[in-house]
C-alpha cells in the first residue's frame, strides 16, 4: 500500500505540472527542467533528492493543492566524470515560482556542494517570488543569496537563465561566477515592462529590457549566449572542463595531441608593420593554445579586451588580451571591469593568467572620466596586483603609459614578462610625446623607445622572444611556475575599489 503511494508520488513528480503544461512549455521552444538535467549531466549520473517535498502554504487556494517537487528539481551527478550539484527550476509547476520549500531545496543542494567542495549549477526558469507565500518567499531568496556569497571563491557557481528571471531573483545569478543565457527565451530584469511603463511611461518588451542580447552586448551581465537550450547545456559541459572543482582542488588536466614545442611561423607576420593597423588578437590566442580551443566569455561586451579559458599542455589557463580591432585596444571602463572580474575568478581558483598585450593606453575623454574611469580602471590594476597565481605576459606590439603598468607588468609582480622584438614600451606614443617635449623629433623618440631593449635592460622584461616560439616558451614557463605559492599577510578582506 505504502509502496503504491510512494510510486504514485514519484510518477507525479516526474510529470511536473502535467502533460498540458509540458506541451505548452515545449511549444515555447524550451526543454523541461528534467530534460535539461539529462543533457547537462553524464548519462544516468543524476541522482535526485527531495522529490517528495510539499509546500505548507495555506493562502489563496494553495491549501488543498500539492505541487510535485514544489517547482524545482535538485540532485547531483557528473560532467565528464566530475561531481557537480544541480538545481533546475520547473516552470510547469506554478511557474517555477519560489516559496519556502522550493528555496529549502535549493539551499540544501548549495550546502551539500559546499560540504563536498564541488561546483554548483543552477538552472533558472521562474516567475520569481511565489506571491501566495509572501515573506517566506523573500526569506528563501535571502537564504540563497547568503549561500551564494559564502560559496564565492570556494566553489565555482554557474547559472543558466533559461526562462524568466525577474525582480530580486536576479541577484542570485548576479552573485554567481558565470551566467549563461538563451537567446529569445530567457530574460532578466529587476522591474518588468509593466512597472517600467508606470514609472517612466516607457514602452519596452521583455527582450528589449533584459533579453540575452541586451545582457551580452550592453549590460555585460551575461557571459555566454546560446541559440537554444540544447546548445546552452552543451556549452556549459564544455566550459565546465576548464574549471577546478574548488579553490583547493587541482586543476583538471586533459590529454592533448598538440605538441608543446609546436612552431607557429605565421605569428612572425601576424602584426602589421604599420603600428596603427589593427589585427585580430584572437588569431594569436588560437595559434598558441592547445588545439586552437579558446572559450571566450563576454564575447560581445567591451570587445576591446578579450577574456576566456584555454589550455597549455592540457592544463587550463585564463587568457586576458587587448583587442586592437576595437578602440585600438584601449582600456576603458567596461574593459577594465570585465577583465578585473575574470582575473579575480582565475586567482580565486588557482588558474594561471596569460596576458597578451597591445595597448595604447586608457581611453581619453569626458565620457570616461565622468563615469569614473579612475576607480574602474583601478579595479583592473587591483586585480592583477592582488593575483598570486602564475602571471605570464607577452607584449605583442605596444604598451604605453598607465596601461603598461596595469597590464600584468613586472611592477605588479608579474612572474614572467616577455615581449616580441618589434615592440614599443613608453609613457606615450611618439606623436603625443613630441608635442610635449618640444625640440625632439619623432625619429629620435622612436629610436629610443621603439624597442623592448630599454625595458629588458632594466629587467622589466625577462626575455625578448621570437613570435614563432611563443607557445613553447609559455608552456615551459607554466611548467616552471606550477608550484608557485605566495603567502600574504593576514587581513579580514581587501577593499577593492568598487
Ligand atoms: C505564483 C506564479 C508566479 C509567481 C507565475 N506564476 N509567476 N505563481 N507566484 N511569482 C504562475 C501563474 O499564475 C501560472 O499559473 C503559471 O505560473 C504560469 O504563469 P503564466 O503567467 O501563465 O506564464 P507566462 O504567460 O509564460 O508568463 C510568465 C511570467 C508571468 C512573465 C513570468 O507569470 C509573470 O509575470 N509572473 C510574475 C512575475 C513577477 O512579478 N514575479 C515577482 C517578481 S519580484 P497557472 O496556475 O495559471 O498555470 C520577486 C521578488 C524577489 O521575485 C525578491 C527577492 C529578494
Amino acid at each position: 500500500m505504502q509502496n503504491n503511494k510512494i510510486n504514485e508520488r514519484i510518477q507525479s513528480a516526474r510529470l511536473g505540472g502535467g502533460q498540458d503544461k509540458i506541451d505548452k512549455h515545449h511549444n515555447s521552444g524550451k526543454l523541461t527542467a528534467r530534460e535539461r538535467i539529462e543533457i547537462l549531466l553524464d548519462p544516468d549520473s543524476f541522482e535526485e533528492m527531495d522529490a517528495f517535498i510539499e509546500h505548507r502554504c495555506q493562502n489563496f487556494g494553495m491549501e488543498n493543492k500539492v505541487f510535485p517537487g514544489d517547482g524545482v528539481i535538485i540532485g547531483h551527478g557528473t560532467i565528464n566524470g566530475r561531481l557537480v550539484f544541480v538545481y533546475s527550476q520547473d516552470f510547469t509547476v506554478i511557474g517555477g515560482s519560489l516559496g519556502e520549500m522550493h528555496s529549502n531545496k535549493i539551499t540544501k543542494i548549495q550546502d551539500l556542494a559546499m560540504k563536498l567542495k564541488a561546483p554548483i549549477i543552477g538552472i533558472n526558469d521562474s516567475g520569481g517570488a511565489r506571491i501566495q507565500e509572501g515573506v517566506d518567499s523573500l526569506k528563501g531568496y535571502g537564504e540563497i543569496f547568503q549561500r551564494n556569497v559564502d560559496a564565492s571563491g570556494v566553489i565555482p557557481q554557474i547559472t543558466l537563465i533559461m526562462g524568466p528571471c525577474a525582480g530580486g531573483a536576479v541577484y542570485s545569478p548576479a552573485l554567481t561566477d558565470f551566467i549563461f543565457m538563451v537567446n529569445q527565451t530567457s530574460y532578466m530584469y529587476l522591474t518588468g515592462p509593466d512597472v517600467v511603463k508606470t514609472a517612466t511611461h516607457e514602452d519596452v518588451t521583455h527582450g528589449e529590457l533584459g533579453g540575452a542580447e541586451i545582457h551580452m552586448k550592453k549590460s555585460g551581465v551575461a557571459d555566454y549566449i546560446a541559440e537554444n537550450d540544447i546548445e546552452c547545456l552543451q556549452m556549459v559541459r564544455r566550459f565546465f572542463d576548464f574549471l577546478p572543482s574548488s579553490n583547493i582542488a587541482e586543476l583538471p588536466k586533459y590529454k592533448t595531441n598538440d605538441p608543446a614545442d609546436r612552431i607557429e611561423m605565421s605569428l612572425e607576420t601576424l602584426v602589421p608593420e604599420d603600428n596603427t593597423k589593427p589585427y585580430n588578437m584572437k588569431q594569436l590566442i588560437e595559434k598558441v593554445v592547445d588545439e586552437a580551443d579558446y572559450f571566450e566569455i563576454k564575447e560581445d561586451f567591451a570587445k576591446n579586451i578579450t577574456v576566456g579559458f584555454a589550455r597549455f599542455e592540457g592544463r587550463p589557463v585564463g587568457i586576458v588580451a587587448n583587442q586592437p580591432t576595437e578602440l585600438a585596444g584601449c582600456l576603458d571602463i567596461n574593459a577594465s571591469i570585465k577583465a578585473a572580474r575574470f582575473i579575480r575568478f582565475c586567482d580565486a581558483f588557482g588558474i594561471p593568467i596569460i596576458s597578451f598585450i597591445d595597448v595604447p593606453g586608457f581611453l581619453p575623454g569626458t565620457d570616461q572620466e565622468h563615469k569614473g574611469i579612475i576607480k574602474h580602471g583601478a579595479k583592473l590594476l587591483y586585480a592583477y596586483a592582488e593575483a598570486t597565481v602564475p602571471k605570464i605576459s607577452l607584449i605583442v606590439r605596444k604598451s604605453y603609459g598607465g596601461a603598461y603598468i596595469v597590464m600584468s607588468s613586472k611592477h605588479l609582480r608579474g612572474d614572467i614578462n616577455l615581449a616580441w622584438p618589434n615592440t614599443e614600451i613608453a609613457v606615450m606614443g611618439a606623436k603625443g610625446a613630441v608635442k610635449i617635449l618640444k625640440g625632439i623629433s619623432i625619429d629620435e623618440y622612436e629610436e629610443k623607445f621603439a624597442s623592448p631593449l630599454v625595458a629588458a635592460s632594466r629587467g622589466y622584461l625577462d626575455d625578448i622572444i621570437k613570435p614563432h616560439r611563443t607557445r613553447w616558451r609559455i608552456c615551459k614557463y607554466l611548467a616552471m611556475l606550477e608550484n608557485k605559492k605566495v603567502e600574504k599577510p593576514w587581513k579580514k578582506h581587501d577593499n577593492l575599489p568598487l
